[in-house]
């Protein structure tokens, strides 16, 4: 497995291959969600290439950015026991200079739910999977369905952009107990552990709703925020699958999204309905 530090050494070991090209971007603490992204482009693609940079423009002053989680050694064996041809790992510096072109989320999609809390994410995201799409030009790259509107504004920078590159929507992975992976459950203590299983429930809850023939969105909000009452809740919103909201749920077309705070951990979680 190959390991690159520079733009300028992937794009010629990208020269260098007339193979497809699977592409996972990541920001380390790599988990089994990360797993199975990776093992579906292994399975797709001649070559897979994964990155690791936790990326500091689409952090928010008074985020994580400086306590991110950082495991690099673990998530080096992982990308070799998991078949990775080479891994991306730039600094800062190697991404970035002082003063450069920035990307704008689209005005109204980009500033809902996770761009209305938090504001200017989006632009920091596709700002850098931008310059990871133009310096791994990927014949297909992945992304979970967890981070189901970030998912849906990187497949709108492809279409608006015209990239050469096919989107994959991966499902979500969960605990047995259904709390979604996620690098930040490590900042959870047990007890919030326990707390943030109501993110889960409260999606269980709703798609019981659904199968009883209740389509009302709002009587189906309101059920969600009784089971996440005991969480500092940011939203519970339901929209289509272009992310317009929707009163009634549309079978096949409807996202369920919800994200709250457990403790100081900011979390998310949906069901594709
Ligand atoms: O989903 C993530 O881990 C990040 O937002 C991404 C896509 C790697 C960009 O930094």
């Amino acid at each position: 497995m190959r390991e690159l530090s520079t733009p300028a050494e992937l794009i010629a070991y990208r020269k260098e291959m007339t193979e497809s090209v699977g592409f996972v971007p990541t920001m380390g603490a790599l988990h089994t969600g990360h797993i199975s992204l990776i093992k579906q482009s292994v399975a797709e693609n001649d070559k897979t290439i994964v990155s690791i940079f936790v990326n500091p423009t689409q952090f928010l002053e008074g985020e994580d950015l400086d306590s991110y989680p950082n495991k690099i050694a673990a998530d080096l064996k992982i990308c070799s026991l998991a078949g990775v041809d080479a891994v991306f790992l730039p600094s800062i510096n190697a991404m970035y200079e002082e003063d450069e072109l920035t990307i704008t989320a689209p005005k109204v999609k980009g500033f809902i739910l996770e761009g209305f809390n938090r504001p200017g994410h989006f632009d920091g995201v596709l700002q850098v999977v931008l310059k990871l799409f133009n310096i791994t030009s990927p014949t297909k790259a992945y992304f979970g369905k967890k981070d189901a509107q970030q998912l849906f504004m990187i497949q709108n920078m492809v279409k608006h952009l015209f990239l050469d590159v096919e989107i994959v929507p991966c499902e979500i992975i969960r605990e047995s107990d259904g709390l979604a992976l996620s690098s930040r459950n490590i900042y959870l203590s047990e007890e919030e552990r326990v707390r943030a299983l109501t993110l889960s429930s409260s999606l269980k809850l709703a798609t019981k709703m659904i199968m009883n023939k209740k389509f009302n969105c709002a009587s189906i909000k309101s059920s969600m925020q009784e089971v996440l009452k005991d969480t500092k809740l940011e939203y519970v919103e339901i929209v289509d699958r272009e992310f317009n909201h929707i009163e009634e749920i549309e079978i096949k077309n409807t996202i369920i999204l919800v994200a709250t705070f457990v403790g100081t951990t900011r979390l998310i979680d949906n069901i594709w309905i």
